[in-house]
């Protein structure tokens, strides 16, 4: 096939082509992301996953009790853990206390460890707190933090530091925390808010765990969307996303029950995202709760109004100068500059769980209105997940197919009318071809992206290129898995809680080739020899480099397929094509396995006539640029 590229015409593609979307689920915030080590640490809970001890035991007999004390450590964290001496206690020392195993696991490296813990009751001694093996019981670093006295009966906060010499060999591991039970006044003591941090990305306080920042950095995404997904929806009612309960110290955070089966921290929470924004350069696509629930609860038209309110203090919150009520409040918390939001989604996937009908009869026009009126530069995104949207604003389509069912869709934004905009916020294959084309959702899905799928993707993702400016971006959905504990698969990353294992699918190395070679103006193409398909593509240059810019993928090809592209007004005799593929199909890349995707590099040099010749392999995705 021979394919002539334009050297004019063709659309600017949107500088947020790719991206990224998070919510917590798979323990991809809580257990992932968020380096928090120590799980469930202030014993938050709700109707839905009420307060429990999970995660920790005692160590040398001691009684541990969930209780909810006349004075807690702060209405959002009215439980706390009760540690007691137990009366088959021989332990001559009198040493008593609890371990916490973490996420599934803590990860100990020779690195500083910066820990607090909140304590009430009366006590005279030493804390001795410690990193220390699960099996064997090595210590890998210790601290020794006095209490401050017998006569404090209100919480006082302590901190330490841990500082291991040494690796430990693997993860099973605890944070171990011990007391005199000789010193204790009246039998026992309380604890709350146990938190232990390795260093985290840009060294933020309550940051994020690097080795997952740095897997997302590498794809150069472009924007973040969040909180969600089904997430920001809230499982129940009243548990919807309430964003000012998510900022300001950890200690008055309330936690919420995550659509995904646990409890939420907020411990990432709204000025989390911003910074996480600002620290890797990314438009913010902020979602926020529009009146409906996962459990097809509505906010009837007359009671709908207090709840736009609060998205415009969410947004006053934000962007407000520190003049403003809102403003001064994130002044307050050390942001006085204020940030900037562009895109505004409300809700998420409202055609699903009864919100469909309000949706369209009231709610987004609802908060379309109040939002707009007050930023009119804003792009107030609908999340019908269809197309079009409404025509003064912009839609998210999400997409979870078979491979065969991206590869059909290849063509499915030429449809869309020019004046809509969308974002594809969930991009996904989720399961194997079949002979309907189908996702059997409640069927199990595979654990991990796979070649095929991955490919399917990269030909849908080729043919939103060619569809900008209807296209804002861009991201795969789930971005995390904690492969200990999860509710959704396939996802981008996968990881434990050893960094070493943290795994990039083979749907990340596609959205990494197509992702860090940019188009920003995409060119129109002729061609001969052959249709579009087997061999789908977009073509186009980067007008801040220079570069000329041919993106492909193969899928469905019985051969090899000979490519000739043409750049018309192009003078460069080399160009560098990069191809990845892979031996197998159904191959996955997955945490400790081995890389199953193919990066060939290859110098290709200009014929006669000044064109590009090469040839590309079945299931493979390909980038050419001079
Ligand atoms: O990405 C997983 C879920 O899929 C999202 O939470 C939801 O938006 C979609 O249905």
């Amino acid at each position: 096939i021979t394919i002539n590229v334009s050297q004019n015409g063709g659309n600017k593609t949107s500088p947020l082509q790719y991206g990224l979307m998070f919510e917590d689920i798979n323990h991809g915030g809580d257990g992932g992301l968020y380096a928090e080590l120590v799980r469930n640490r202030a014993f938050q809970g709700s109707t839905v996953y009420p307060a429990n001890l999970d995660g920790y035991e005692p160590v040398n007999g001691a009684i541990l009790a969930l209780q909810n004390l006349s004075k807690p450590l702060s209405p959002s964290m009215p439980s706390s853990l009760n540690v007691a001496k137990g009366s088959n206690n021989n332990n001559n020392h009198g040493l008593i206390g609890f371990a916490n195993e973490g996420w599934w696991g803590i990860e100990v490296k020779p690195q500083k460890y910066a820990g607090s813990f909140c304590v009430q009751g009366a006590y005279e001694g030493d804390f001795d707190v410690s990193l220390q093996s699960k099996i064997t019981q090595e210590v890998f670093a210790t601290a020794k933090v006095k209490s401050s006295g017998a006569q404090h009966k209100d919480w006082i906060q302590y901190k330490y530091e841990l500082l291991p010499k040494k690796s430990a060999s693997n993860t099973n591991n605890t944070l171990t925390i011990t007391f005199d039970s000789k010193g204790l006044k009246d039998g026992s003591l309380n604890f709350n808010l146990i938190s232990l941090f390795p260093p985290t990305y840009n060294n933020r306080p309550n940051g994020l765990r690097i080795d997952l920042v740095e897997a997302m950095a590498e794809l150069e995404g472009k924007f973040l969307r969040f909180p969600g997904g089904s997430d920001v929806e809230g499982v129940q009612a009243p548990y919807w996303y309430k964003w000012n309960e998510t900022v300001g110290d950890l200690k008055d955070r309330y936690s919420r029950p995550s659509a995904w089966t646990y409890e939420e921290s907020n411990g990432i929470g709204l000025i989390e995202y911003m910074n996480w924004c600002d620290d890797m350069g990314l438009e913010p696509i902020l979602a926020v709760w529009d009146g409906h629930y996962l459990s097809n609860e509505v906010i009837s038209e007359s009671d709908l109004q207090p709840y736009i309110d609060d998205t415009l203090n969410q947004l006053e919150f934000l962007m407000g100068g520190p003049d403003t009520p809102y403003g001064s409040w994130r002044a307050s918390l050390g942001y006085p500059k204020p940030w900037q939001i562009n895109y505004v989604e409300i809700g998420n996937e409202d055609n699903l769980y009864g919100g469909l009908e309000t949706y369209i009869a009231y709610r987004f026009q609802a908060y379309y209105d109040a939002i707009t009126a007050k930023y009119p530069h804003m792009t107030v995104m609908e999340s019908l997940t269809g197309m079009p949207g409404p025509a003064a604003a912009a839609s998210d389509y999400h997409q979870y197919s078979t491979p065969d069912g991206f590869v059909s869709q290849f063509n499915y934004f030429d449809q869309m009318p020019v004046t809509n905009r969308t974002l594809n916020g969930e991009v996904a294959t989720v399961y194997p071809n079949n002979p309907s084309n189908s996702v059997a959702w409640g069927s199990p899905f595979p654990l991990y992206p796979w070649w095929i799928g991955s490919v399917a993707e990269a030909v849908f993702l080729l043919g939103e290129e060619r569809n900008s400016p209807k296209i804002i971006g861009a991201s795969y959905a789930p971005m995390f898995r904690n492969i200990n504990n999860w509710q959704w698969s396939p996802t981008l990353i996968a990881f434990d809680a050893d960094s070493s294992h943290t795994s990039r699918s083979t749907s990340w190395h596609v959205i990494k080739l197509l992702s860090t070679n940019k188009i920003t103006q995409n060119l129109p193409t002729t061609w001969s020899g052959g249709d579009i398909g087997p061999l789908y593509w977009v073509a186009g240059r980067n007008d801040n480099t220079g570069s000329n810019i041919f993106k492909a993928a193969v899928y469905n090809s019985t051969s090899d397929v000979p490519v000739t592209v043409n750049f018309a007004g192009c003078n460069a005799k080399i160009a560098n094509l990069t191809i990845l593929s892979s031996d197998d199909p159904n191959a996955s890349n997955y945490p400790g396995g081995p890389e199953v995707v193919k990066t060939e590099i290859q110098s290709v040099t200009a014929n006669a006539q000044g064109a590009f010749e090469f040839s590309l392999p079945n299931l493979s995705v390909a980038v050419l640029k001079t």
